[in-house]
């Protein structure tokens, strides 16, 4: 859905909802909208927080009928939250509140008045559109149509411009808006989608088609090409499935730009069985996941490109199934990455750090990158460590991990670090080979994983986002149904713009990078 900003006086609108949004205080702002349609409403929005019926809580509605007082038939009141805890994301969650309502009464248009706030505009359209866009995500594809039937007749999302300078600000607000959850969303319908048809192949084709909707470049190695790179480790976990693996390689090279490129690698394993070391029953599906690092590396990529970043940035998925068949790597095998290194496979299970090994080295070998930055469901340890509110992060750069949790905090796709010390290493020494795959206890997992990239990132500045509690969730939030979140792009979007400062030519030429002047992929979001 196209998300449309309209200037036009509140009580005039002719949407089927009006939705308002209020904090949770005793008045009303003085002078704003939200006073001049209270007048309207003959004191009725005033009625709702004086009596309690409305108390503006973070995320609670309160439906009025509207009576012919003014044009649209109902108000929606949306609750902010304590003005004191206000922060951007209440706005994406408040707009994918009224958003979603709006969904539930069936009706078809909603428009959304922003609040007064100290926030800029654009950022008040940027978050606006996203939470509706990422709170109206679903997937219906797999459902027949007698499964399908539900009263959603949402078809057009409007927000209010007051005046002509907030108009053109917002405006552009909304459209990187539009362009980051389009983008979330469009991770979200891969990783929800079924193993069966989400295979290393169709993410390899995903991404073909990614490179031609927008200016990024698409290159596939396909088994051949693993093969000739000598990427040992990636080709030992694909040899246990029928499907071939495949090596994405999406770059987005703006004109002029011709420094060292900033990598981005995401883990593609379509699905995860464990492989010999096979998991237990409960819960393995959700392994169709697994390749959610990898959606997030061709979401954020898209998202670069129509944003029209200005620094070189390349995109790396290595994708594989990680099945046990007759041929399966088993424990004791060992592997030869890309780097030369060797590698005992002790748990077949640990596969992810094995295709991002070749993918880190591909990346340090290859495209000699200013920094690289990982994001792999790589370690249920994380899970038990931070749950499902923070991803974690381990690295070798201060910088990075400073510039990450800032945006983490900004885009509320949280961080959390975990210490990489040298001992840590120890660990992951072999009798056999170089290194194993996993250590002989279940110390530190997380850490474990990251100590073990480590090994292939030589001293380019690195940092790997474990986001195995972040990638997916079992309840629903404001603007994240269950099921995938596309988590990792908002925050690698904000963590690169940031990043923008440390080239000072780039900086100077006006910092932000502006959205381009039409989204150039398809839209993924559908009004259902
Ligand atoms: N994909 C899993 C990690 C995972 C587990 C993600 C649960 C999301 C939810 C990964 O490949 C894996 O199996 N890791 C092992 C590592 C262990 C063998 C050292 C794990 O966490 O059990
Ligand atoms: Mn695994
Ligand atoms: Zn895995």
């Amino acid at each position: 859905m196209q998300v449309v900003v309209k200037r036009d006086k509140p009580e005039l609108v002719a949407a089927d909802v009006l939705a308002v949004f209020l904090r949770q205080e005793k008045s009303l702002p003085p002078k704003s909208v939200v006073v001049q349609l209270d007048a309207r409403l003959n004191g009725c929005i005033r009625d709702y927080l004086d009596s309690g019926d409305f108390s503006g809580a973070l995320n609670s509605t309160a439906l009025v009928r509207t009576g012919g007082a003014i044009q649209a038939p109902r108000v929606l009141l949306v609750g902010l939250g304590k003005p004191e805890a206000f922060t951007i994301d209440a706005l994406r969650q408040a707009s994918a509140t009224a958003a979603t309502a709006a969904r539930r009464l069936g009706v078809s248009s909603v428009t959304l008045v922003p609040p007064a706030s100290d926030v800029e505009p654009g950022e008040v359209g940027q978050a606006l559109t996203e939470g509706a866009l990422l709170g109206l995500y679903t997937l219906k594809k797999y459902k027949t149509a007698a499964e399908n039937e539900d009263k959603n007749n949402l078809r057009e999302l409007s927000i209010l411009a007051s005046g002509s300078t907030t108009q053109r600000v917002l405006e552009s607000g909304v459209q990187r808006g539009q362009i980051l959850a389009e983008a979330v969303n469009m991770a979200r319908d891969l990783s929800n989608s079924p193993g069966n048809e989400v295979n290393p192949s169709y993410l390899a084709k995903q991404a073909q088609e990614i490179a031609a909707q927008t200016t990024l470049r698409c290159h596939v190695l396909d088994v051949d090409g693993i093969r000739e790179h000598q990427m040992g480790c990636l080709l030992g976990v694909a040899q246990g499935s029928e499907q071939p693996p495949a090596f994405i390689i999406l770059e987005h090279a703006p004109k002029g730009a011709q420094e060292k490129p900033i990598v981005l690698v995401g883990k593609g394993i379509t699905f995860d069985s464990g492989g010999i070391s096979i998991k237990p029953a409960a819960n393995m599906e959700d392994m169709k996941m697994d390749m959610s690092g990898g959606a997030a590396v061709l979401g954020a990529m898209q998202a670069l490109a129509q944003l029209e970043y200005p620094r070189r940035v390349v995109g790396l998925v290595p994708s594989s199934e990680n099945l046990p068949n007759g041929n399966a790597v088993k424990p004791g095998d060992i592997l030869r990455a890309m780097s030369g290194k060797t590698v005992e496979v002790i748990n077949t299970d640990a596969e992810g750090r094995l295709i991002l090994a070749d993918a880190l080295a591909y990346a340090v070998q290859e495209l000699k990158p200013a920094c690289i930055i990982d994001l792999a469901t790589l370690t249920g340890a994380v899970v038990v460590a931070l749950g499902s509110q923070a991803t974690g992060m381990m690295g070798t750069d201060k910088a990075m991990i400073d510039r990450l949790r800032a945006a983490g905090e900004y885009s509320a796709e949280r961080v959390w670090e975990l210490p990489l010390f040298e001992e840590y290493s120890k660990q992951i020494k072999s009798d056999f080979a170089d290194i194993k795959n996993v250590s002989s206890n279940r110390e530190a997992g997380s850490i474990i994983g990251g100590a073990f990239l480590k090994e292939f990132v030589g001293d380019t500045p690195w940092v790997h986002l474990d986001i195995a509690g972040t990638a997916w969730t079992r309840e629903n939030k404001p603007y994240i149904p269950k099921g995938a979140t596309g988590v990792g792009i908002r925050l690698l979007v904000k963590t690169l713009e940031d990043m923008i400062e440390d080239t000072p030519q780039l900086a100077a030429k006006g910092g932000k990078p502006k959205a381009a002047a039409k989204p150039k992929a398809k839209a993924t979001v559908r009004a259902s």
